[in-house]
C-alpha cells in the first residue's frame, strides 16, 4: 500500500463525510498539544516569573522555585492521566460525543481558573482541572475516529490526531512568541485565555457531529444508528448497505454481549497481557525518549545554553515537529510500524547523544549552532515515527471487547511518564541546591532511553501494516515472537469476510 490510499471496490455509499468527521475530530489534538506547550514558554516571561515568584533569584528578580516550576508544569499531566483512566466509563455512559463536550466543559473551567490567577495554587488547580479535560479528549478522539473513519484509511486519520498535537504545540509557540515582549503586566494571560478558543470549536463541532454507530448500538438506539451511519456514508438511513451494515455490528455485539461484559480483568488475562505491555511499553517510552523536554523546558533550557532568542528557537523546533509528522503519516503505511519506530529510534539516540557531548564540551556560537541542528534533527526522527505511530499502533492492536479499557490505560501511561518527566526535568537539569545540575548532560538520559526503544521494537512489536483490526487479532494468536510477525498472511476468508466491514469501525 502507498501513500496514495485508495478506496476498496465495491464499496458503497461515499467516504468523504466519514473521512472529513474523523479529521475534524482529530482537532482534539490541538487541545493537547496547544495546552501540554503553552506552559513552556509563560515560564520564560518575566512577568509571568515576577507575578508568581516568591523568592528572589541569583539576578535578585522574583522567581519561581524549582519545586514550583515542576508544580506547575507537571500537574496537568496528572490531571490528563486520571481524564484517561476516566474516559472509558465516561465514554461508555455519556457516548463519545457527548464526553467530548463534557471534556471541553471541564477542561473551559480550568482555563478559566488559570486566567483569574494571582498566585501558584489557583494555578495549579486550574491547570490539574484542565488537565483532566485533556486526559478525557486524549482518549475519546481516537475512541471515536476509529468508530466511525473507514477502515482503509483509519491509520492516516489517527495520524492526523498527532499532527493535531504538533500543529497544537505550533501554535502555543506562536502565541507566547507574539506575546512575551509585550509590555504590560499581564501578557501571559493571552496565550492562557487563548485556550478556550479550541474548546469552543471542538464542542460546537461535536453538537453538529453525529454520536458513533457503534456507541448507539450499544444503547439499543438503533435508529439513531441507521441516521448516524447514513450521514457517515452519505445514504439513506433505509439503504439496504445501512441495514446490512448495522445488522452486522449488532450481531456482533449481542455476541460479545452473551460472552459477559468485558473487566479490566480480561485487559491483564494471559491472552491480552502481552498486547498490554506493548501498548503501555510503547506509549512509556514514547516519553522517555525525552521529547516533551523540548517542548516544556526547551525555551528554558536554550536561554540557559547562552543562546540568544530562544523563544524563536523554540517556534523552530515545533515547526520542525509539525513538517516531520507529514512524512511520517506516508512511511507508517509505507515502512510499516516495526521498521519506522526501529529507524526512529535509532536516529534519535545518535543525535541526542551528540547534542549531550556538544553541549557539555564545547560552548562557542558554533557549538550552540550545533547543538540546535541535532536538536531540530532529533525532533524530525520523533515526529516520524515514535510521534504519530505509537498512537496507530496502540490504536490497533486490541479486540473490540476490551479496547476502550485498553486504550485508556495506555493512554494513562503515556501521561503518567509525561507527569514524571515534567515534575523531575528541573530537579534534574537546573543548578539549586539539591538539584542535579545536569544541564546538557539530560540527554545522555533520553539517549539512553532510545537504546531501551530499540530493544523494545524488536522483541515486542508487530508488524501490524496492511492488516484488518481482526487480521492483526488472528496474527497475535498465530506468531508467538514480534521479530517473526512482517510477512504475516492472514487466511484469506478471514480476511474477505471483514473486507466488507470498511466502515464498521472497529467492529
Ligand atoms: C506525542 C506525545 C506528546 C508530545 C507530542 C509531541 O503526541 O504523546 O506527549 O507532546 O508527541 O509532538
Amino acid at each position: 500500500m502507498g501513500f496514495m490510499i485508495r478506496k476498496p471496490a465495491g464499496e458503497e455509499g461515499k467516504t468523504l463525510p466519514a473521512i472529513l468527521i474523523g479529521i475534524f475530530v482529530a482537532f482534539g489534538g490541538i487541545l493537547f498539544g496547544y495546552d501540554t506547550g503553552s506552559i513552556n514558554g509563560i515560564l520564560a516571561m518575566d512577568y509571568f516569573q515576577n507575578e508568581f515568584g516568591t523568592e528572589r533569584n541569583s539576578e535578585g528578580n522574583l522567581a519561581l522555585t524549582s519545586s514550583q516550576t515542576s508544580l506547575v508544569v507537571s500537574i496537568l499531566s496528572a490531571g490528563t492521566f486520571f481524564g484517561a483512566l476516566t474516559a472509558s466509563p465516561v465514554g461508555d455512559m455519556l457516548g463519545r460525543r457527548m464526553g467530548l463536550i463534557a471534556a471541553c466543559g471541564v477542561f473551559s473551567v480550568g482555563v478559566a481558573f488559570q486566567v483569574a490567577s494571582t498566585a501558584i495554587p489557583l494555578m495549579v488547580v486550574g491547570r490539574l482541572l484542565a488537565g483532566f479535560g485533556v486526559g478525557l479528549v486524549s482518549a475519546l478522539v481516537p475512541m471515536y475516529q476509529s468508530e466511525t473513519s473507514p477502515k482503509w484509511i483509519r491509520g492516516t486519520i489517527v495520524g492526523c490526531y498527532q499532527l493535531a498535537i504538533t500543529i497544537g504545540l505550533l501554535l502555543a509557540a506562536c502565541a507566547n512568541q507574539g506575546t512575551h515582549n509585550r509590555n504590560d503586566t499581564g501578557s501571559y494571560r493571552i496565550p492562557l485565555a487563548i485556550q478556550f478558543l479550541w474548546a469552543i470549536i471542538l464542542s460546537i463541532g461535536m453538537f453538529i457531529l453525529p454520536e458513533t454507530p457503534r456507541f448507539l448500538i450499544k444503547k439499543d438506539n438503533y435508529e439513531g444508528a441507521a441516521r448516524s451511519m447514513s450521514r457517515l456514508r452519505s445514504l439513506p438511513p433505509d439503504h439496504p448497505a445501512i441495514i446490512e451494515e448495522l445488522n452486522e455490528i449488532k450481531a456482533i455485539h449481542e455476541y460479545e454481549m452473551s460472552l459477559g461484559q468485558a473487566t479490566y480483568a480480561d485487559c491483564f488475562s494471559p491472552k491480552m497481557l502481552k498486547r498490554l505491555l506493548t501498548g503501555c511499553g510503547l506509549q512509556a517510552l514514547q516519553q522517555l525518549t525525552g521529547i516533551n523536554f523540548i517542548f516544556y523546558y526547551g525555551t528554558q533550557f536554550f536561554k540557559n545554553t547562552g543562546i540568544e532568542n530562544a523563544f524563536l528557537i523554540g517556534l523552530i523546533t515545533n515547526l520542525v515537529n509539525v513538517v516531520s509528522t507529514i512524512p511520517g503519516l506516508y512511511l507508517v503505511e509505507r515502512l510499516g510500524r516495526r521498521r519506522l519506530l526501529l529507524l526512529g529510534a535509532i536516529g534519535m539516540c545518535v543525535c541526542e547523544f551528540i547534542v549531550a557531548i556538544v553541549g557539555v564540551t564545547v560552548f562557542t556560537d558554533v557549538a550552540n549552532k550545533v547543538l540546535i541542528a541535532f536538536v531540530c534533527f532529533y525532533i524530525f526522527f520523533f515526529a516520524v515515527s515514535w510521534g504519530p505511530v505509537a498512537w496507530v499502533v496502540t490504536g490497533e492492536i486490541f479486540p473490540l471487547k476490551v479496547r476502550a479499557k485498553c486504550l485508556s490505560m495506555t493512554t494513562a501511561t503515556n501521561w503518567l511518564l509525561n507527569f514524571a518527566i515534567g515534575f523531575a526535568t528541573p530537579y534534574m537539569v537546573d543548578d539549586g541546591p539539591g538539584n542535579a545540575n545536569m544541564g546538557a548532560k539530560v540527554f545522555f538520559v533520553w539517549g539512553g532511553c532510545c537504546f531501551f526503544c530499540i530493544a523494545f521494537v524488536y522483541l515486542m512489536i508487530y508488524e501490524t501494516k496492511g492488516l484488518s483490526l481482526e487480521d492483526v487479532d488472528q496474527m497475535y494468536e498465530k506468531v508467538d515472537k514480534a521479530w517473526q510477525s512482517r510477512g504475516f498472511q492472514p487466511e484469506v476468508n478471514f480476511g474477505a469476510h471483514h473486507q466488507k466491514d470498511e466502515f464498521a469501525g472497529d467492529v
